[in-house]
């Protein structure tokens, strides 16, 4: 089978790997690709957002899967788009992608199918907010309806933060994301991500993981994609798996069902794990990055399987994943995320591969002149698996210490929370 991914990130190389590895598996296109995607498939200069051009390349390509690397043309309907023409796909629909696109869509679908989350209010003028806010007090969270690039949420710790983040959404700094405000209740515990494949009918649980937001070592400093990540998450025992299956991802598939809009695809919660229980976040109706690279290093079924059979309706009971930990540093340009610095050159990806359970991922790279180089905020993401978390976070800063590229950085502590259980 031909295959059409879609995306130019860290997470979309490292689907791109195994959906190479796939036996069923003929060409793989990415678009747009980078120069990871490009050793394992052949890059095109497809533009995704004109989802015509799509249609025709997968015509033209007899493209039998095309999946769905980043939010942003799922929210926009490249599925229905693709579905409509006859080409399968590997992702939600629009309406299904509200689950990631509209945050107050998400919440009102919790509200009435009693799925555990903080207590909220949606709002579409800045006074009545502002009432709401002063009422509750701080710490509280001021959240943009829409799609924010990452941004679009405060977690404010006084009153004065909340309403100055009221007022700013209000005055239209995130645009259309955010002439809806959702505020809600402050959630205290442990974060985690965990995900779930999903036909529309059935979920199946995939793994739990857990991200380094922000910048700076110690989880200090601007929130970013995401510095790191490593999988499986230990907060994330069995029983909490269970009960997040049960009280979250479950009732979320089967309503979503019952509202007209089957999900498909992966369904990536982010949880507060604390003292009553896993409550939701948010979700996101693709895989994470960097959290991709780390499960898809534990994965051990075949991956375009497994999305065939997500596309398909016919989800499978089980999928195998290695017990062992896989853990991702994230090299990004200096400056990032404001404003990472271009163009710094990257030398010794080829030595930090050749250490036995390293491998590393593409995300914002070139080539120039035969020469790689920086490209983007987040460049390079180093993988390890290994036994437990503390040998696969020493080997993955092994492979760190391989790379040379002095106009990056990287946080030296990702995994600090597992290694110290
Ligand atoms: P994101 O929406 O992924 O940019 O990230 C928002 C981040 O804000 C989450 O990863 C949490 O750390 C934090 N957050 C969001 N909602 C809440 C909440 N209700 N209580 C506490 N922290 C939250
Ligand atoms: N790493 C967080 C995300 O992909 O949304």
């Amino acid at each position: 089978m031909n295959i059409l991914l879609i995306g130019s990130g860290g997470r979309e190389h490292a689907l791109a790997v195994a959906l190479a590895k796939s036996p069923q598996a003929q060409k793989l296109f990415v678009a747009p690709g980078n120069p990871g995607t490009a050793q394992v498939a052949q890059n095109v200069a497809l533009d995704v957002a004109d989802f015509g051009a799509v249609i025709d390349f997968c015509r033209l390509q007899n493209i039998g899967l095309v999946v769905i690397g980043p939010e942003q043309p799922l929210v926009e309907g490249i599925v229905d788009a693709l579905e409509a023409a006859g080409i399968k796909a590997f992702g939600p629909s629009k309406a299904a992608a509200r689950l990631e696109g509209s945050k107050g869509f998400t919440k009102d679908l919790c509200a009435k199918y009693h799925i555990p989350t903080g207590a909220y209010r949606r709002f579409a003028a800045r006074e009545p907010a502002l009432a709401y806010l002063r009422e509750q007090g701080a710490p509280i969270v001021v959240k943009a309806d829409g799609l924010a690039a990452g941004k679009g949420v405060v977690v404010a710790l006084t009153l004065a933060e909340a309403e100055l983040a009221v007022n700013e959404m209000f005055s239209g700094v995130f645009g259309e994301a955010g002439a809806q405000v959702v505020i809600e209740a402050y959630l205290d515990g442990e974060e985690a991500s965990f995900f779930a494949l999903c036909d529309g009918d059935k979920a199946l649980a995939f793994a739990s993981a857990q991200d380094h937001k922000r910048a700076g070592d110690g989880d200090v400093g601007p929130n970013t994609g995401g510095m790191g990540a490593y999988s499986p998450a230990p907060v994330v025992t069995p029983e909490i798996t269970a009960r997040v299956m049960a009280e979250i991802v479950a009732p979320t598939v089967a309503a979503m069902k019952a509202e007209g809009c089957p999900f498909k695809g992966v369904l990536f919660a982010g949880l507060m794990i604390g003292e009553g229980g896993p409550k939701l976040i948010e979700f996101n109706t693709r895989f994470g990055d960097p959290e991709c690279q780390v499960m898809l290093a534990r994965l051990e079924d075949d991956l375009l399987g497994l999305l065939l059979a997500c596309a398909q309706g016919r989800l499978p009971d089980k999928v195998q994943l290695s017990d062992r930990t896989a853990l991702t540093v994230v090299l990004a340009a200096q400056n990032y995320p404001a404003a990472p610095k271009q163009g710094g050159l990257i030398s010794g990806v080829e030595q930090a591969e050749r250490i036995e359970g390293v491998s590393v991922t593409h995300a914002g790279t070139k080539r120039v002149d035969g020469k790689l180089v920086a490209n983007g905020g987040r460049v390079l993401n180093v993988t390890a698996l290994a036994d437990d978390v503390a040998q696969a976070q020493a080997l993955a800063y092994r492979g760190v210490a391989a790379i040379d590229f002095p106009e990056g950085f990287y946080r030296r502590d990702i995994g600090w929370r597992a290694v110290g259980r």
